[in-house]
Order: C-alpha cells, then structure tokens, then sequence
C-alpha cells in the first residue's frame, strides 16, 4: 500500500513515526506492507528533529503527489478548507482511498467528499476528526447501524474543557485560565476556534450526521462559546451541586406536531455534579450516546495531540488498505433519513438564571408572572440578601431561579422581558441546564 501524506505537523509527525515504529505489525494486520510515497508540506526547509523518514520523500507539490499512479492512500492532516478540499476531491474522483483528521473541511463541505468517493469508489474515513484518539465515529457509523441513536451530548474539545476545569477547580476567571491554557501549550497562540465554538461545532455536525443519517453542517449547528462565562457563574453553578461544561447536544425526536427533526447545538452548560460528563477535567474529551436499544453508551479518552490523533489516523489506514486489498469499501455516506434541522428557538432546554431584584412585596409575583406569560414553567426559586452576604445591601435581593424544560425561544423572550422590568435592576447570569432530572 503507498501512501501520499499530506502535512507533517503535529500530527503528521506521529504518523509518520507510528508507521515507521509499527510498521512489521502494520503489515501483518493489513496483509502487505505500508510505504511512504511522499510527504507534502508548505514549508521543505523546516527542522522536522530526528524524524524517521527519507528526507527526499518531502515535496511541496501535494497535487501532484496525489495523482501519482502508485499512491493508493492519501492522508490529510494539513486541516482548513482549501486547498484540502480540491485535493481530496481530486483524490476520491480518481478512486484512492482518504483518511483526514479534517474536521472544519468535513463540517463546511462533507457533501462534496462523500459525492466524490461515491463516484471513485474509494474510501473515505475520519476517525480522527472528532474526539482524536476515541474511537467513537466507527461505533456510530458501524455497530450502532442496528440501533436508533436518539442523543449524544459530549464534551468534544480539549482545551475549552481545561480552561472550564480550571475555573472549576480555583474560582479563576475566564482570562486567567486561558492564560495558563496557553503557557502549557493547550491553547493555541489564536484560541478563537476553540473558545467561541467552532471547532466544537464542526465536530457536532460531523457527529449529527452520522448518528442520525442526515446531511448535518457547521451552519446547522448553533453555537455559543465560553469567553462570556465569568467565575460568577461557575460560583453560582458550585452553589447547586453543579459544573459548567462546553456541550455539544445533537438530538433526534418529534415535536408537538409529531413531526420528527434533529437539533444541534454547543454552548456553555451547567451539568450536575454526579453526570458522568461532569468528572471529565483536564483536556480530556467524552461522549455520551443515547439509542433506543442500547440504552447509554459513553465513551472518553485523549481529544488532541500528536499521537493519540496519530492513533485514530493509523486506525483507519488499517480499516481502508485492508479493504483496497480485498477489492471492496466500507458502506457510502448514510443520509437517507433526511430529517430537517430545528433552529435553536425550537430546542427543549432549561435555564438558571440569577437576577438582581429590588426586594419588596409584589416582586417575586411580577417576577413569576413574566414565567407565565411565556408558558415556562419554574423548578427551584431561592432568593437571599444580594450579594450573597447575610446583610446584604438592605433593598435589593438576589433571585436564582431554575426553571422546568422549554423551548429555548420562550426561555429567551423570557429573560429578555426581565431585563426589561423596573424592579429588576440586573440579570446577573443566563446559563442553560443540562443532564438533571
Ligand atoms: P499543524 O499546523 O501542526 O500541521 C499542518 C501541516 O500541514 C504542516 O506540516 C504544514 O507544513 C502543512 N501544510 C500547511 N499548509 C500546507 C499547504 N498549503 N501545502 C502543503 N502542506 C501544508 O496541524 P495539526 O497537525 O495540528 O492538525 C492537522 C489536522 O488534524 C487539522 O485538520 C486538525 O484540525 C486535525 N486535528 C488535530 C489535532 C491536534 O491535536 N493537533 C487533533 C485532532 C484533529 P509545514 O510543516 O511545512 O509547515
Ligand atoms: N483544538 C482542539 C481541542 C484539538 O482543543 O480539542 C482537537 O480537535
């Protein structure tokens, strides 16, 4: 089997060292061995270290690395949208088979891959691209294909699960944790794409397709990320048995109409203490899938780094050359359901909210019905001195209060409306409710 490796980064770095240290194994478990046909990178003069390969396989022309006669193979683990999309397009049409750990071009134009290795008719599979090393989408696109998936609910990046971990564990601000993500190489030099979400999201809609068989983008998925969450609202979650986390959420269910659709979306989440998501710390990474006959299934693991996404990748080398071999594919893309996708207003989910109120009689009851109006229904109220202390500030009171499971369009209108009131002089926090009873 020759294969044409498309970056040598992070990554790439470990493929390459995977294949080389495991490569008698590599050979028994495929039938034939597996070689490096060329390395494509951007940059030919870069110190790669002690890395075991020929230097003469590095070139910077990955196009036509791809369309070499004997590469069988093309791994993609440069990432972004193009030029990675032409050349894996251009490597399924002409019938090789591709694994990438490309999340963000999967999410933006999966459609394009899945067309394009149905008309070559080779292999495409990307394992690594949501969770890194867990092997999570296999059971979704093979073992649970005799099962109907009805949720998954994961924690799917790294690094915004450290910085929230972080938060947790000292009461650090925001800021503060990022920084100390950043010092020990979390982060990267730009967090954008995993504190506001994306990256998060890409991953929700790559899942969301699998699991319910249905073309699911990143423009599906709605998206919220971590920055506007303050060590107030940690606090305030600490104070009900409970933990933010960053959530992908990707359901499948009828509405009132009894008309079936999936949802997607990630944002901050307030989880109890005793979810099994809830002890997932560091940059650790789980997933949590729900289907009718199996009942829970969780899986956790290593979400990023070299090697482990380097595991994941060698993991499907394995599954494709195993199959170019016996002459066969795995099972195309499947998205027959075609369910639509419900905006996020249409999403059952729960609030807490903590507001600052002034505290005289009539208050709790103009509060209350502002609830009724929207037809949500509360769960808990407390109420204390504002500021949490025993004296408090004498004419102003601090209201928490939880509520029962809405749509998210209610819950909004709701707080919308209570900014909006004279007696509340400010909505402290907003955060959704997950996982409880
Ligand atoms: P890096 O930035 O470390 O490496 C990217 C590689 O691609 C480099 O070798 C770079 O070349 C090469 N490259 C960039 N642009 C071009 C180009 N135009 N032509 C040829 N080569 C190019 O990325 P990672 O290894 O971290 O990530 C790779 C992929 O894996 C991404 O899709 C990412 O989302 C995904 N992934 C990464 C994880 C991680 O923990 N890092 C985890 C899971 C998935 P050069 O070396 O010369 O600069
Ligand atoms: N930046 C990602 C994370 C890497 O923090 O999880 C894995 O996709």
């Amino acid at each position: 089997m020759r294969l044409a490796l498309l970056g040598c980064g992070t990554v790439g770095t470990e493929v390459v060292r995977l294949l080389h240290d495991q490569s008698a194994d590599l050979a028994a478990r495929i039938g034939a061995p597996l070689e490096i046909a060329g390395i494509a990178v951007r940059r030919l003069g870069r110190d790669r270290g002690d890395l075991p390969v020929d230097p003469s396989l590095f070139t910077t022309d990955a196009l036509g690395l791809i369309k070499r006669d004997d590469v069988d193979v093309v791994i993609e683990v440069v990432g972004g949208i193009e030029p990675a999309r032409g050349w894996l397009v251009e490597a399924l049409r002409a019938g090789k088979s591709v694994v990438t750990a490309n999340k963000a071009l999967l999410a933006e134009d999966g459609a394009a891959l899945h067309d394009a290795a149905a008309e070559g008719g080779g292999d495409l599979y990307y394992e690594a691209s949501v969770a890194g090393a867990i092997p999570l989408l296999r059971p979704l696109r093979e073992s649970l294909h005799g099962d109907r998936v009805t949720r998954v609910t994961g924690i799917v990046n790294g690094t915004t699960n450290f910085i929230l971990s972080a938060m947790h564990a000292t009461g650090a601000g925001f800021a503060e944790a990022l920084e100390e993500a950043t010092e020990l190489g979390y982060a990267e030099a730009d967090p954008t794409a995993d504190v506001e979400g994306f990256d998060a999201a890409a991953k929700a809609a790559i899942l969301a397709s699998l699991a319910f068989h249905t073309r699911v983008g990143a423009a599906d998925v709605h998206r919220e990320g971590i920055t506007e969450v303050t060590a107030a609202d940690v606090a305030s979650a600490k104070a009900m048995g409970c933990t933010i986390k960053l959530l992908c959420i990707a359901a499948r269910g009828a509405d009132a109409t009894g008309r079936e659709a999936v949802s997607v979306r990630v944002h901050p989440a307030m989880i109890p203490l005793t979810h099994p998501l809830a002890s997932v710390g560091d940059a650790f990474n789980a997933v949590f899938v729900e289907a009718e006959a199996a009942g829970q299934l969780m899986f956790y693991g290593r979400g990023a780094g070299g090697a482990p996404t380097a595991s994941a990748v060698l993991g499907d080398v394995v599954a494709v050359s195993r199959n170019r071999l016996a002459g066969v594919r795995s099972a195309s893309e499947s998205a027959y359901a075609d369910l639509p996708v419900r905006p996020m207003g249409e999403a059952l989910t729960r609030y807490h909210i903590s507001l600052d109120v002034t505290d005289r009689p009539g208050v709790l009851e103009a509060v209350a019905g502002m609830f009724a109006r929207h037809d949500v229904s509360i769960a808990t109220v407390r109420q204390g001195p504002s500021g949490g202390g025993a004296a408090g500030r004498g004419d102003d009171a601090d209201l928490v209060i939880v509520t029962h499971v809405a749509p998210d369009a209610a819950l909004a209108a709701t707080v919308r409306e209570l900014r909006g009131l004279d007696i509340v002089r400010s909505v402290a926090s907003v955060l959704r409710v997950e996982g409880g009873p």
